[in-house]
């Protein structure tokens, strides 16, 4: 049932830097994207367009999507909350944006500041004009396992909001495990849960690696048909609203395992390494990736 081949968004320069304690100016958030294009990544998260107030490190993603070097066949994906960021993503050419509801309503309140339901509501208006203006939207469900005010998180739960984004219109819904606590089995349970609402072909799994289960979680669900996975260059990330979370899987890591399964994915571990190597140093710090400190011996 493991699928021959995986698309792999990239999403570093956004869930990644989003996390970092200083702003990254706009000239190494821009080159570290057109190396991640470089690599032959296809979808890559470029930067969000949420209110700068709550999250200072995306401001100025106009830049960003302004001054990357776009590859023809590349998405560059734009994280929205609201109508507004709609609008200021759609001016800067996005190609595609996501919009993210959580599972839980204590992460709901504290990351966008509404109920589920209030969100969704949200959500209507950004779906109608991206319809009309021909523009893909992605959902992102966060805490599909647990939720860092709420503890565990109820299958049922997960697969109610997914329904919903589906039913608004996303053509795919990314299922994110925002604290990062989950392993195989509460992975599995969550996609019966899932699966039963939506065929694995349009779903993505988004692991956070605090615990180090990402790559098993990431096992477990091409196991279950998933061919679509969230990563991040060195392992950077994590949420301001889920204190303690570790980054996503490093994308290194994810080619390599890909590599060895003999799974396709277009991705040249070399050039991502280097891209890895050039934001870590940039960082002044070690690479979240064992594949990059492996290959740097
Ligand atoms: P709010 O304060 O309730 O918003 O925040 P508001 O509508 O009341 O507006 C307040 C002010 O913000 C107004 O300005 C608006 O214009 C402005 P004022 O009139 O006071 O001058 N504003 C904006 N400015 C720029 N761009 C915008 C925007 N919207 C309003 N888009 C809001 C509500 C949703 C905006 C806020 O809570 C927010 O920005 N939250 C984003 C938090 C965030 O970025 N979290 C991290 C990303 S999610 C994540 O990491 C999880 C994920 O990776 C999956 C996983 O791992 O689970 C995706
Ligand atoms: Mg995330």
């Amino acid at each position: 049932n493991i699928p021959s081949s995986v698309r792999i968004v990239e999403v570093g320069p956004r869930d990644g830097l989003q996390n970092e304690k200083q702003p990254i100016d706009i000239a190494t958030r821009v080159q570290l994207i057109n190396m991640l294009t470089a690599a032959g990544l296809n979808t890559i998260e470029a930067g969000s367009f949420v209110n700068p107030a709550w999250v200072p490190q995306m401001a100025g993603s106009e830049e960003v999507f302004k001054q990357i070097d776009r590859l023809p066949g590349v998405r560059y994906v734009a994280l929205v909350p609201n109508s507004k960021g709609f609008e200021r993503a759609t001016s800067a050419n996005a190609n595609e944006v996501a919009i993210f509801a959580a599972a839980s309503e204590g992460f709901s309140q504290k990351n966008i500041n509404c109920s589920i339901d209030e969100s969704i509501d949200r959500f209507l208006p950004i779906m109608k004009a991206a319809k009309a203006m021909d523009i893909p939207v992605r959902g992102y469900v966060s805490c599909v396992l647990s939720c860092p005010y709420e503890g565990e998180i109820d299958p049922q739960k997960v697969a109610q909001v997914t329904a919903r984004l589906f039913a608004l219109g996303c053509y795919e819904v990314s299922l994110g495990d925002t604290v990062g606590t989950g392993t195989p089995a509460s992975v599995n349970r969550m996609l019966d849960a899932v699966l039963k609402i939506a065929p694995a072909e349009r779903l993505a799994v988004h692991f956070h690696d605090t615990y180090g289960q990402a790559l098993a979680n990431i096992y477990a669900s091409l196991q279950r048909g998933i061919a679509v996975i969230d990563s991040s260059i060195a392992g950077l990330g994590g949420c301001p609203y889920a204190k303690g979370a570790a980054g996503n899987v490093a994308t290194e890591d994810l080619v390599y395992m890909l590599n060895g399964l003999g799974i396709h994915h277009g991705v040249n571990l070399n050039k991502l390494i280097a891209a890895g190597q050039f934001i870590s140093e940039k960082l002044n710090r070690q690479s979240g990736s064992k594949v990059a400190l492996a290959a740097s011996r």
